[in-house]
């Protein structure tokens, strides 16, 4: 029977068999066709539509664009997508009072053409934030070039988002800002408010997507995974207390073999807390960093990959809240983690890669 607690299964039973019929092996020739076991019906997205949830990866605009092989692996697997940079900030923002949207465009038209429905990444976050920003925005204007931006961006592709992340990584408790708040460039001119003025805006442009906020670092039972938790919890429940439009939250799900914490009854109580907050729960950034296991045994770290995704995937879809699994890139080719100069990675010259959601 196809339910959803047996998705998990099906997860592995993906990883696995598309992991050692296939694998593309090194990262120049790793985005290829994945094997035949692995389409049609046996795809993630018909696994997914059948269940009706909904499973996809973030895109590289580039090499959606560039590489047949990677378009028609999404294309095949997905019934969701995200952009990975192309709706930042940096990437929409080339001035002050300038957008460009045309290669954000390319990419909702891209997923519409398919059937593919669209995660919005993301519309207020810390990071790639463009050049001339801390010269320009301040005290006096950053309600304005805040609110401005989610007009723009919502109201532009409005009705064409399932989901967006409104707020990205607001929490940060090595900062020690009273609730968590991370001491970010929108936090140190607008303070906490800019949390409620982001939401209230995008609710303005944009009436039915799915207002998400989005975080990482809430996974494990380990002491910091715990205490970030609990203040993204009281920062939901502050929000739903004074009528912010919130829908949704985000766990973005970055895993590690060695995590440094067990993943279980925190984050079950999370799952269970924010459904009492009438939130959907969705996992937005799905990888498993494998690094930790220096030895090149690839058929070893696949199968503790493999295991992880299976148990994380499993354990979250036995509660109802959770509807969405994106994993952060679709191969282990175009993940972050394998990128020149990636921060949380070593670079294991010529050894077989194993992370990725979907090897290929
Ligand atoms: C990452 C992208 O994958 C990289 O290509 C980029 O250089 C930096 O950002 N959390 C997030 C994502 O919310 O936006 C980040 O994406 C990964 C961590």
């Amino acid at each position: 029977m196809r339910t959803r607690r047996t998705f998990g299964r099906d997860l592995l039973a993906a990883t696995a068999l598309a992991g050692w019929k296939s694998r593309g092996g090194l990262f120049a020739d790793a985005i290829s066709i994945p094997s035949s076991e692995f389409r049609g019906a046996a795809s993630l997205r018909a696994h997914a539509a059948a269940r009706s949830l909904y499973v996809g990866s973030a895109v590289n605009t580039g090499l959606l664009e560039d590489d047949s092989g990677y378009r028609r692996t999404v294309v095949e697997q997905c019934n969701i997508i995200s952009a990975e940079n192309a709706m930042k900030w940096a990437a929409l923002r080339p001035g002050p009072e300038q957008f460009d949207f045309a290669l954000a465009d390319r990419f909702v038209a891209f997923a519409e053409a398919n059937g593919i429905a669209v995660r919005g990444h993301n519309l207020c976050w810390h990071e790639a934030l463009p050049t001339w920003f801390t010269g320009t925005v301040n005290r006096d204007n950053a309600e304005q070039f805040l609110t401005a931006h989610i007009a723009a961006v919502a109201g532009r592709y409005q009705g064409k988002i399932r989901s967006w992340d409104v707020v990205n990584e607001a929490i940060s408790l090595a900062d020690n800002e009273p609730g968590g708040m991370r001491n970010g460039p929108w936090y140190k001119v607008l303070g906490p408010r800019f949390i409620d003025i982001a939401f209230r805006a995008a609710r303005a442009a944009d009436p039915r997507t799915l207002l998400t906020y989005n975080d990482y670092g809430i996974e494990t039972d380990g002491a910091a995974d715990t205490a970030k938790r609990a203040a993204v919890l009281a920062l939901l429940a502050r929000m739903k207390h004074d009528g912010v439009p919130l829908d949704a939250v985000g766990i973005q799900s970055h895993l590690s073999v060695d995590s440094g914490g067990q993943i279980g009854s925190g984050l079950n109580e999370f799952l269970k807390e924010a459904a009492r907050l009438g939130l959907k729960v969705f996992i937005t950034e799905l990888d498993v960093n494998d690094d930790s296991i220096g030895e090149d045994n690839p058929k070893k770290r696949g199968e503790q990959v493999a295991a992880l995704y299976r148990n994380y995937v499993g354990m979250l879809l036995g509660n109802r809240a959770v509807t969405d699994v994106l994993s952060w890139g679709i191969s282990d080719g175009s993940s972050w983690l394998n990128a020149p100069g990636a921060k949380f990675r070593a670079r294991h010259s010529g050894r077989e890669e194993t992370l990725s959601l979907i090897h290929i």
